[in-house]
């Protein structure tokens, strides 16, 4: 694939296929959703309206944080401040499964009110190849696949989905980015899940497990992501409790699980064989800077017989 050429022809199907319509774009920052934003942004402007949707689960930061580089790119993104609504849909819903399918209901019920808002008739989303797969294939359902497993996007919730991007894989989008001229921290921004940190809470997901979760993120950014650079690394909070000890009492604390990986496309993986010392280090840091926790362990377990996430 030769990235400049892929996207010259990205640009004219979509002024194509958008004809004097507006298109509503779906931007996590991630580099798959970037891409796609600055790809319709060359093909029809400012009939693209950008939107962030804070639900809540975003590193700390984030929305802020990526409604910044898209300034710089003079392109203006809109923060919809939707966390309330993602933590009702959330709530009490223990079953991967059913907190995935939680998820992708308020995205799409949060977008279906920005859409017939904006009078947009196309949702431009950055779905790519392994999204498809792992959904049809039955591993986990992505919060963005819907017609690709039967459901009609135009019927169940008035709008046409666009998604330039679904042939690649991560590599060639990561091309693709540095070809139409995006920054580094995003041609190389590590993947992040489309239901967040949902996505590495177990068990039953709110506002204090996933303030819990995000510290220990920031964490691991700072001490595997910074020196290491991994394909991906981050925390995941389990449900059960651990057993611990403070001041000479037995108190039962949160367990989080380190989890950094190693891939090319994210279809397998091996852990990152992270020195000793950081590992050490990070556990010190994590149940001194969170007292809710108590025990921190290294996932040591591949893609397969394990998927990256957790849920
Ligand atoms: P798994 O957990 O299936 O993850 O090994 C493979 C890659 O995909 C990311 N991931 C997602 N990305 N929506 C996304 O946009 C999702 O629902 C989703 N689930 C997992 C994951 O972070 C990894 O890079």
């Amino acid at each position: 694939m030769d990235a400049k050429i892929f996207a010259e022809e990205k640009i004219t199907e979509i002024r194509e296929e958008v004809g004097k319509d507006k298109i509503i774009s779906a931007l996590s920052g991630g580099v798959d959703s970037s891409v796609c934003t600055v790809l319709a942004h060359k093909a029809i402007g400012d009939r693209m309206k950008v939107i962030f949707i804070d639900d809540g689960l975003m590193r700390e930061g984030e929305p802020q944080e990526v409604q910044q580089i898209f300034t710089d790119l003079n392109i203006t993104v809109e923060i919809v401040d939707a966390r309330e609504e993602f933590f009702t849909s959330l709530q009490g819903k223990i079953d991967p499964e059913d907190k995935r399918k939680a998820f992708r209901n308020a995205f799409y019920t949060v977008f279906k009110r920005e859409v017939l808002n904006s009078e947009a008739k196309f949702l431009l989303q950055g779905t790519i190849a392994p999204d498809i797969i792992e959904t049809k294939g039955g591993v986990k359902t992505q919060h963005n696949i819907l017609e690709q497993i039967g459901i009609d996007p135009q019927k169940g919730y008035g709008y046409k989905v666009l998604e330039p991007l679904k042939e690649l894989f991560k590599p060639e989008v990561r091309e693709v980015a540095v070809a139409i001229g995006l920054p580094e921290e995003i041609a190389q921004r590590m993947p992040f899940p489309g239901p967040g940190l949902a996505a590495r809470v177990i068990g039953e997901v709110t506002p204090e497990r996933i303030g819990l979760v995000r510290k220990a993120t920031v964490i691991v950014e700072e001490e595997i992501v910074l020196p290491l650079n991994p394909f991906q690394a981050f925390a995941v909070l389990m449900s059960d409790k651990g057993t611990g000890v403070e001041e000479g009492k037995r108190k039962f604390g949160d367990i989080i699980i380190i989890r950094s990986v190693e891939s090319m496309d994210a279809m397998t993986a091996e852990p990152t064989q992270v020195p000793w010392e950081i590992l050490f280090k990070l556990c010190k840091r994590i149940t001194t800077e969170i007292p809710e926790v108590s025990r921190v362990a290294y996932e040591l377990t591949s893609k397969p017989p394990a998927t990256i996430e957790y849920i």
